[in-house]
């Protein structure tokens, strides 16, 4: 990320999000707070024209990935609920709306929005402006992932390290270093039994296809001078076994095929994710 600047992927994701919520039918990811969360500019334009921000051939794809992988954090989240979850701690919030549309009962489930401290103060004024009641149930914990472990960073929060926490990860990995994201993972397989996570991340270059790869290259080319270049890769295989490895009893990685079969099928208008990222579940 650039130095003391929000991230500015995290507004584009969730313009895609909103634009979702606009331009598909039936919706895959339904945020009621979607298009109020981004700033207002952007949303009177994008009711305007939803599909003035959908650039390139690439973005239905790019929109129809970051709709599955939150509708997928939320559903295993909503199992995890029912086995005991009591606390969820969004990595790299950015503008996920979770907290102002937490559908669980008052007490339920505490909310913890993790994120570089300058995304999180941005995010913070954004939903002042925006007038969205901050809920007594969230809370925020500012840490720069590169420079501070995520259990220094929940310490002084509240975060109870003994009761069952669900954790989801979406859009982040691919601009950490592999060590941070390994150690991170090792950090939530110390939760209690029943806690997990849900991320996303970006399959290894040298495992791509000759269309694949430009694809990628194309989109590594965009963030990258976006300022917040593309640095962690993994190969499904070895990730799965890294994550046994850690202590995670159950470990499921979700790629295209199984994303589209799982949330794209029989649609009319062909929306489907691509097949440059995958979902992986862990449970410890
Ligand atoms: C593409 S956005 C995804 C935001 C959100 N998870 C979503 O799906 O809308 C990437 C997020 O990663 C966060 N991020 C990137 N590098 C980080 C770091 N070193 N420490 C903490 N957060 C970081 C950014 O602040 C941003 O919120």
């Amino acid at each position: 990320m650039k130095e003391n600047l929000p991230s500015g992927t995290a507004q584009r994701v969730a313009m895609r999000r909103a634009a979702h919520q606009l331009l598909d039918d039936p919706k895959v990811f339904d945020d009621p707070v979607a298009l109020r969360i981004i700033d207002k500019e952007s949303a009177s334009a994008l009711q305007a024209d939803p599909h003035q921000f959908e650039a390139t051939p690439l973005s239905p794809y790019l929109r129809a990935f970051v709709a599955a992988r939150s509708r997928y954090a939320e559903d295993e989240l909503a199992l995890g609920v029912r086995r005991g979850v009591r606390q969820y701690v969004i990595l790299g919030a950015g503008l996920d709306t979770f907290a102002y549309r937490n559908p669980y009962p008052e007490g339920v489930l505490r909310v913890f929005e993790v994120d570089h401290p300058a995304t999180q103060t941005w995010k913070r004024a954004r939903l002042e402006e925006m007038g969205i009641a901050l809920p007594s149930d969230v809370t925020f914990a500012p840490v720069d992932f590169e420079t501070q472990t995520l259990e220094e960073g929940l310490r002084s929060t509240g975060c109870d390290p003994d009761k069952c926490t669900f954790f989801s990860w979406l859009g982040v990995t691919e601009y950490l270093t592999t060590e941070v994201v390994m150690a991170t993972l090792r950090f939530i397989a110390s939760a209690p039994v029943q806690s997990g996570v849900v991320f996303d991340y970006m399959i290894s270059p040298s495992l791509l296809t000759p269309a694949q790869r430009s694809r990628f290259d194309a989109l590594a080319q965009r963030v990258a001078s976006a300022g917040e270049p593309w640095q962690a890769f993994f190969d499904p295989e070895l990730l799965t076994r890294d994550l046994r490895a850690m202590g995670f009893g159950y470990v499921e990685d979700k790629g295209p095929e199984e994303i589209n079969v799982r949330y794209f099928k029989n649609r009319k208008d062909g929306l489907r994710v691509g097949s440059l990222s995958h979902i992986m579940n862990a449970q410890v």
